[in-house]
């Protein structure tokens, strides 16, 4: 028997890229919506008045009339083992990583631990409207383990992979190429593909690889090429410098990549802040993708991301958190961010534009663009529910909203997740 669902309110999704200028394409609005989904996937979508009279009677109908419902937020990049941290005092990157990421990260030996983090990491994520992620584990196979089974728990489509790092980095947190390269490819085989799970080969950096360690990464990158490769490129100028002295035979940071056979579709690399054009074009040819993470870039004092450029190269590019170096899980604080990085230099970021970096665009860039981002019929039924009346500001704020752009930028400018009103995974509320 066929479970459908139909949800009233305000639809507003993406159908393509709807351009970064002032007359955005490929939006679709529905002031008064409706969204019908069966076994958990979109039916369709249209005006609710003119659907309700042919639904058949044993639709359920939930009417979140007053309230807006977008596509499930992607976040494209994020580091469960980190929640812990988040906020730390001080540093940038390399000294960050030294005095907090990596010892937070040793205590993901303890498999309890990591299972506890899981479901509490998983839980806010959910609670902030982001039904998908690519998440960076550590490099104890537990961790992925853990990420993995609270994710199918919840039914959320997530990937990941154990973290590869063998040198400079502390010893307890070290593997080696060998192990790296038979640990990945068991976690593989045991969780790649199974209901809404993905796997991610996951050099953490060239800094904390040897060489031998990221050829064997390219190595099984070319064996499972559906697998996704995850890694960090190119975020903060000392990083940039120790790279050049590691790989002296490299034209540039992202050239060790490419060189290593780490570059090609599916393959998503956080920050890219120091790219040059020849890297920018050879990453749209072979297919990689970025992961803009603007709290984060701030936050650790990296740089600010030119979104332009790696637009006008025809790279795909969506947002990521990177919580602990970012400072919110929340997708309305990420994409506030991110217009003030863009309008620093400036350039602009209509509402539209954002909610395609958090959806399609995000889908796009992680290659489930076939599945998830935007309510075509068949995609996957992962939705939020936003209210415009979640916090006093945005309640005020949102009145004075003259049109739909209006009342998206406003909610981006100073919602949080009290503009959550509910999540929810292929149709179910979570
Ligand atoms: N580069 C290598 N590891 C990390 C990490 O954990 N966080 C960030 N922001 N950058 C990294
Ligand atoms: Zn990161």
């Amino acid at each position: 028997m066929t479970d459908r669902k139909a949800f009233r309110a305000s639809i507003l999704h993406c159908l393509g890229d709807p351009g970064s200028d002032t007359e955005p394409d490929n939006i679709e609005y529905l002031e008064d919506g409706l969204l019908i989904v069966e076994d958990g996937h979109v039916a369709a979508i249209g005006n609710a008045q003119q659907m309700m009279p042919g639904l058949s009677a044993d639709t359920e109908v939930t009417d979140y009339t007053g309230k807006l419902l977008v596509p499930g937020f992607i976040d494209c990049h994020v580091h469960f083992s980190q929640v812990d941290i988040i906020g730390s005092y001080g540093e940038q990157l390399l000294d960050w990583l030294e005095r907090y990421a990596y010892p937070a990260e040793e205590a993901f030996a303890d498999a309890e631990h990591a299972r506890a983090v899981a479901d509490f990491f998983l839980d806010e994520l959910l609670k902030n409207g982001t039904t998908t992620a690519l998440v960076f584990p550590t490099v104890h196979p537990p961790s992925v383990d853990a990420i993995f089974a609270a994710a199918d728990k919840r039914g959320m489509r997530l990937v990941s992979g154990k973290v590869l790092m063998d040198e400079n980095c502390p010893a307890s947190l070290r593997d080696d190429p060998e192990s790296a390269y038979t640990q990945s490819r068991e976690l593989i085989e045991k969780w790649h593909g199974k209901n809404r799970l993905g796997y991610a080969i996951t050099p953490r950096f060239a800094v904390t690889s040897s060489e031998a360690q990221l050829k064997a990464a390219g190595r099984l990158a070319n064996e499972f090429p559906d697998v996704h490769v995850h890694t960090h490129l190119a975020e903060h100028l000392d990083e940039v410098e120790l790279i050049a002295k590691q790989f002296p035979w490299s034209r540039s940071y992202f050239d060790v990549y490419e060189q290593l056979e780490l570059v090609r579709e599916r393959a998503v690399f956080a920050h890219c802040l120091h790219l040059d054009d020849t890297d920018r074009q050879r990453m749209a040819e072979l297919g990689g993708a970025i992961a803009f993470c603007p709290t984060s870039n701030l936050f650790l004092g990296s740089g600010l991301f030119d979104l332009r450029a790696a637009r006008d190269s025809g790279i795909r590019v969506g947002v990521g958190t990177d919580v602990g170096g970012g400072t919110s899980l929340n997708m309305f604080r990420t994409l506030g961010e991110a217009y003030k990085v863009l309008h620093l230099q400036e350039h602009s970021m209509p509402g539209f534009q954002a909610l395609y970096l958090a959806t399609l665009g995000a889908a796009s860039a992680l290659y489930l663009d076939d599945r998830i981002g935007n309510f075509t019929t068949g995609k996957e039924a992962d939705f939020v529910v936003l209210d415009y009346d979640g916090s006093s500001i945005t309640e005020r704020r949102l009145k004075q909203a003259r049109n739909i752009a209006e009342k998206l930028f406003a909610l981006i400018t100073l919602g949080d997740d009290r503009s959550i009103a509910a999540t929810y995974l292929l149709g179910n509320r979570t």
